[in-house]
């Protein structure tokens, strides 16, 4: 079954390949109405179950349009109001929805849903979010730097804030793709050692700077995020506040990136919180093209687990 779990788990060349197709048929689609089908159709006679946990705006209307785009079919399911939110078991949903779909993208809490939702599933399982890593999110981000600034192997990424979901699977591309990243963040919210670890292994170059100012010197890429993600607590907000500000992304922090780093956010934002308006607005602001990239990189994604 190929499932697309986490960067980490799946091979660099399968990795770079989702990329190549996700650009070609961006290309394809040039100039073409939202609506339009795409020239193939890969995915027709296929029926994909999209489930939320949480909320989701790009997620879920990247995949919806995508999936139909390439002909398939989708129904939208709310965790809520499936019988999993009220005890049934993952396993069971998994070997159930298996008779009925042919592809599932889930968006969860615990890590070790989606892992056993995979496992007791016969179709392959996209993750479109857990508490630890949100993989469709850096395929898209691979997918704008490239566009922008040509191959990402060796460049430098700088991720300032939490060292949260979308950080780890960051740290899971740099080990892949083969380039540099930095955090700079508070140590209470430093990335997952582990993933800090994969990346190292694999011969990335990863650096802890507690000094933002001294961590994009000489960045490609600044990145940053929400400073509470949906699986956060409201009760650590102050707290969080108050030991992420130094790192939040400004002009300030920008000028001394320089003028050819480009600036990336997954959305949604707090505006003036983890980056302000003037960056986010800024010239070196691509975050909505990482949002319309989520569509193409997810199209490709779902093509190599469906083998179409
Ligand atoms: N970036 C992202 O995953 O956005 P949504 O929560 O809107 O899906
Ligand atoms: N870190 C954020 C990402 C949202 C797309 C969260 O998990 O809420």
């Amino acid at each position: 079954m190929t499932h697309f779990l986490d960067i980490h788990k799946t091979a660099p060349g399968d990795l770079r390949a989702m990329i190549d197709t996700a650009q070609s048929m961006k290309n394809a689609r040039d100039g073409k109405p939202r609506g339009a089908p795409d020239s193939e159709q890969p995915l027709a006679g296929h029926m994909v179950a999209l489930i939320f946990e949480k909320p989701s705006t790009r997620t879920r209307v990247s995949f919806d349009v995508g999936v139909r785009q390439m002909g398939g079919q989708t129904m939208v399911l709310s965790g809520n109001d499936m019988q999993l939110g009220h005890g049934e078991t993952i396993q069971d949903t998994a070997r159930v929805l298996s008779r009925y779909v042919d592809l599932i993208m889930i968006r969860t809490f615990e890590e070790v849903t989606l892992l056993e939702l995979a496992e007791a599933a016969t179709v392959p399982v996209i993750n479109g979010l857990t508490n630890r890593s949100h993989p469709c999110q850096i395929m898209a981000d691979i997918l704008t730097f490239e566009e922008h600034r040509g191959p990402i192997a060796g460049k430098k990424v700088v991720w300032s804030g939490d060292g949260n979901n979308v950080c780890a699977s960051f740290l899971h591309a740099a080990g892949q793709f083969g380039f540099d990243f930095t955090f700079t963040g508070p140590q209470t919210l430093d990335p997952e050692p582990d993933f800090v670890g994969f990346a190292r292994e694999k011969g990335a170059k990863i650096a802890i700077e507690r000094d933002p100012f001294k961590a994009v010197e000489g960045a490609d890429l600044v990145v940053t995020d929400t400073w509470l993600s949906m699986h956060d607590s409201m009760s650590a907000q102050e707290r969080r506040h108050n030991q992420l500000r130094p790192y939040q992304v400004n002009e300030a922090l920008m000028e001394a990136a320089g003028p050819d780093a480009l600036f990336m956010h997954c959305l949604p934002a707090h505006r003036e919180e983890e980056a302000t308006s003037a960056v986010m607005d800024g010239p070196q602001s691509v975050i909505f093209d990482e949002a319309e990239n989520r569509l193409h990189a997810q199209k490709a994604v779902m093509r190599w687990c469906l083998g179409v």
